[in-house]
């Protein structure tokens, strides 16, 4: 390892995230890269059929269709990103081609899955069975959840795959990309974000997870961020961009996302049970997370182990 680099670590979003983390970090502490690590608990999550909100599994839309998203990105110079993706599963590593593969950063919908056509990556369903009886159950009004055509969420919390209470108060929220960043032992960082939106959304809506500075964004610079859950919000205030560029300017891991939750407080007065979270790393392995409310969790992985815990900064205790 080079001098000063910092010791190899995997951040993720969401326990859904560990088995991911726990396929990707032997390669990654043992010298591979961090865009494959990344890459890597994404898959996982997105072929996963008991997580609801990426990749197989993930809910639809209005008319039952649906669509994923999804962002890799290295620097400013290096990213790429992929939307309403509805015929190809792997979005992360989709994204990750258009940015090795084209001189484009963002492929959208159809040309999206064409060019995973061209590339040779299979097709396959992406609703499950499962998703589908969701959006009836919503469809039918037997469901609280109302994402109506202004796409409000009214914050019901859709089952995920642990029936059991999580020893950190976690509680998904229908919106809840899978968010990576990782550093390897070379002292590169890469970030990855996958996620099918909003559930039940009007067709047509992306969110903050594929926009480089939105739902995810790395400045070798400055560090790393992804953002998770109302992207709307997210979007209002460039929360990963914001977040990245305050490490940059000098904030620690823990103030960056406290600015970025405060402002989104400040300008979106979110509804209590309205959920941002944020990860951010910091380029000498220092980070942090926090959340509007409590429920979000985050995983890490590094020398110490793999292991899911409760964000460091909660800005409502009380939701
Ligand atoms: N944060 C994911 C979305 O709102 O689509």
């Amino acid at each position: 390892m080079p001098k000063n680099s910092p010791n190899p670590l995997m951040l993720a979003t969401w326990s859904f995230s560990t088995r991911g983390c726990n396929l990707a970090w032997p390669n990654l502490s043992s010298g591979g890269g961090a865009l494959d690590a990344v890459c890597a608990v994404a898959r996982e999550a997105e072929s996963d059929p008991e997580v609801d909100s990426v990749g197989f599994g993930g809910l639809p839309d209005v008319i039952g269709r649906i669509s994923l998203d999804a962002c890799v990105m290295m620097s400013p110079e290096r990213c790429g990103s992929v939307c309403a993706v509805t015929r190809h599963l792997h979005v992360a590593d989709l994204a990750r081609l258009v940015m090795e593969r084209t001189s484009h950063v963002m492929l959208v919908g159809e040309g999206a899955d064409s060019f995973a056509d061209a590339l040779g990556m299979p097709q396959m369903e992406l609703l499950s069975a499962d998703a589908r009886q969701a959006w009836e159950r919503w469809r039918s009004g037997a469901t609280t959840t109302r994402q109506t055509d202004q796409g409000v969420d009214s914050g019901k919390i859709f089952s995920q795959s642990s029936s059991a209470p999580s020893p950190i108060g976690e509680k998904h929220i229908p919106h809840d990309t899978i968010g990576v960043l990782a550093i390897d032992t070379h002292g590169v960082m890469a970030g990855a974000c996958s996620t099918s939106g909003m559930p039940f959304k009007l067709a047509g809506r992306v969110g903050d997870s594929p926009i480089p500075g939105h739902g995810i964004y790395v400045d070798p610079e400055g560090g790393g961020a992804v953002a998770t859950g109302m992207g709307e919000f997210v979007m209002g205030v460039s929360g990963s961009f914001l977040a990245v560029e305050c490490m940059r300017r000098g904030s620690t891991p823990l103030e960056a996302v406290q600015e970025v939750l405060q402002r989104i407080e400040r300008r979106h007065k979110p509804l209590a049970h309205q959920q941002v979270g944020i990860i951010a790393l910091a380029t000498d392995g220092k980070w942090s997370a926090g959340a509007l409310c409590p429920g979000f969790a985050v995983t890490i992985a590094d020398e110490s182990g793999i292991r899911c815990v409760a964000p460091e900064f909660v800005l409502r205790q009380e939701s």
